[in-house]
């Protein structure tokens, strides 16, 4: 029985038939179990040693088989362990990566530069007070100058800001008077416009304003010099052509020799050498009074570019509908973390 029982544990090969062969050998109906009923039928002098036997026995069995359950739960462990293997060599999934969207690059860019120069940032509501885009900048109600820039009206007072003079215009209200004022505005603005390859209902823009003591519009000019080189690559020129806005006097469109053709003439700006970017002038001191200031004691400065056309400008894109589509082979093009 200990040998035929020892061969059947030591052929198992799981746990269940371990499992198995120990209540066949030592269960209850088991081959040891009914040696033990023999006993009975022996005389007195016989049964010690016979006890003594089928325990031995009976304990050789028990011993086998812990030993093999032993053995199984090592092979088991070392088989899972084998099946749960990680290779920490692999290489990892790239996390799919966003990106800036060009705008946001060219906004900051401009940005950047200039809180370099010590300005402030600010924003406001797109959703504005007539007060502060129209009457505050110096283009009263009825005034045609309205016309110049076609607005989405919400109702009598509030418009969606066809400019971010708005926050300009906001900024000075909120200095109280103190000198100086640097700051730089960047954010949308909406214009009744028909979409087309240059024209979007909603665009950005930003824009600069600078008041203090003896301000000049060669202050602008050496301002704007700076803002060229850093945007479109040291050496730009620049060059003032008289304009025409409410809220400057003098007012003027800024041009910057073509970073294409370096002023010689090519496709991009027409022959001419030259690229309008942007319009500015020196505050109207109408606009410097409204918001408390004292125009005989102060002057100042503004600014105000389209951050879509410089974008366009800059990395030569046609159609100004490629920054709302979100076509996202366009947008990798911008990726500024690779
Ligand atoms: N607000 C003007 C525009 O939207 C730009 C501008 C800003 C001009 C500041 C002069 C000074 O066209």
């Amino acid at each position: 029985v200990q040998q035929e029982a020892l061969q059947k544990i030591e052929a198992c090969t799981t746990m269940d038939e371990l499992q198995q062969a120990k209540v066949t050998y030592l269960g209850k109906k088991g081959p040891v179990q009914e040696l033990m009923t023999l006993m009975k039928d022996l005389s007195p002098e016989e049964k010690p040693a016979f006890g003594q036997e089928v325990n031995v026995c009976k304990q050789a069995i028990a011993k086998a088989i812990e030993d093999k359950q032993q053995i199984l739960e090592v092979s088991a462990m070392a088989s899972k362990l084998e099946k749960e293997k990680i290779d920490i060599t692999l290489p990892g999934y790239e996390p799919v990566l966003g990106t800036l969207h060009p705008l946001s690059v060219i906004s900051q860019e401009i940005e950047d530069l200039f809180v370099g120069m010590g300005y402030d940032v600010s924003e406001g509501p797109e959703v504005e007070l007539d007060l502060y885009n129209f009457e505050r900048a110096n283009i009263p109600a009825d005034h045609p100058a309205r016309d110049m820039q076609d607005t989405f009206f919400i109702n009598a007072e509030e418009l969606l800001r066809t400019h971010t003079t708005a926050i300009q215009t906001r900024e000075l209200e909120k200095a109280q008077g103190k000198m100086p004022i640097k700051v730089i505005c960047p954010g949308k603005v909406y214009r009744r416009d028909d979409d087309d390859a240059t024209h979007s209902h909603q665009f950005t823009q930003v824009e600069g304003l600078v008041v203090g003591e003896g301000i000049t519009l060669a202050d602008l000019k050496g301002t704007l010099k700076f803002m060229a080189d850093r945007m479109f690559g040291e050496g730009r020129e620049i060059r003032f052509r008289p304009s025409y806005f409410q809220f400057t006097e003098p007012s003027v469109e800024v041009d910057v020799t073509c970073h294409i053709c370096g002023g010689k003439g090519c496709s991009v700006c027409k022959g001419t050498g030259w690229i309008e970017i942007l319009g500015a002038g020196m505050v109207h001191p109408n606009v410097l009074e409204m918001a408390g200031f004292d125009s005989k004691k102060c002057s100042g400065f503004a600014f105000g570019a389209g951050i879509e056309r410089i974008a366009m400008l800059k990395y030569g894109i046609d159609d100004i509908r490629n920054f709302y589509i979100n076509d996202v082979r366009f947008l990798k093009t911008f990726n500024r973390f690779d």
